[in-house]
């Protein structure tokens, strides 16, 4: 892992959930740690980057030198990445991002009444898709969970989103992934692929930093 591969670059990661408020005092979210982001942070400031992660409710602590901005929603994280992918030269999608929302968030709390209640639900935007495809967008990356056909839908992915890179994660292993602190996984990019086998977070996200730094466009300053 060569140390100073992202000197003088900035790098952006999103990592942990996000919360979708139904009311005051309840929300839907999604299992995630917040780890794997935090462990990517600490990479990208090893390799010499300016890091800025927008973290989502994480019970982690902010690693040395890395600026931190907290949000709750999608929303919330959507406003904070576009912005800061403006001067970013890499994105790192990492966190665990609620698809849908409560249509409506209650001002008061809900009350218990019939046996059952519907929820309506609206789509979030999509972080990562969206600076991906912006003009001037950074190298962007994003994460793939999936149960089966991990490498297929993760180049789906790719392609949809039009990201540079992306980490699939076989999540019906309950080895590794989550609140796990080992992960394995598989990059892929339009034209490659790399095996990362089982390891800690930690040397995954440095994996990960080093695929991304020599895969950088070379002497194009932003
Ligand atoms: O489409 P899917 O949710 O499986 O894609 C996962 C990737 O997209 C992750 O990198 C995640 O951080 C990102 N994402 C996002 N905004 C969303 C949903 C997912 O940035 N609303």
């Amino acid at each position: 892992f060569p140390r100073e591969c992202l000197a003088g670059k900035r790098v952006v990661i999103t990592a942990g959930p996000t919360r979708e408020a139904l009311d005051p005092v309840r929300y839907i979210t999604n299992h995630s740690s917040g780890k794997m982001g935090f462990a990517l942070a600490r990479a990208a400031v090893e390799a010499g980057a300016s890091t800025t992660i927008i973290a989502g409710p994480v019970a982690l602590e902010t690693p040395e030198h890395v600026q931190r901005v907290d949000v709750t929603s999608a929303r919330d994280m959507a406003t904070a990445s576009n912005e800061l992918a403006a001067e970013a030269d890499i994105f790192i999608a990492c966190a665990a991002v609620a698809d849908y929302r409560p249509a409506e968030a209650q001002t008061s709390k809900i009350k218990k009444t019939g046996e059952s209640i519907t929820l309506a639900l609206t789509r979030n935007p999509d972080i990562v898709a969206s600076v991906a495809q912006r003009e001037n967008a950074p190298f962007t990356v994003g994460f793939a969970a999936e149960t089966d056909n991990v490498v297929a839908y993760a180049r789906g992915k790719l392609e949809r989103k039009g990201l540079a890179l992306i980490v699939a994660n076989d999540v019906s292993n309950s080895q590794i992934g989550f609140n796990s602190n080992e992960n394995a996984a598989t990059l892929v990019w339009a034209d490659g692929q790399r095996e990362l086998a089982q390891a800690n977070k930690n040397t995954i996200a440095r994996q990960i930093i080093d695929q991304i730094a020599g895969m950088l466009p070379t002497n194009s300053p932003k």
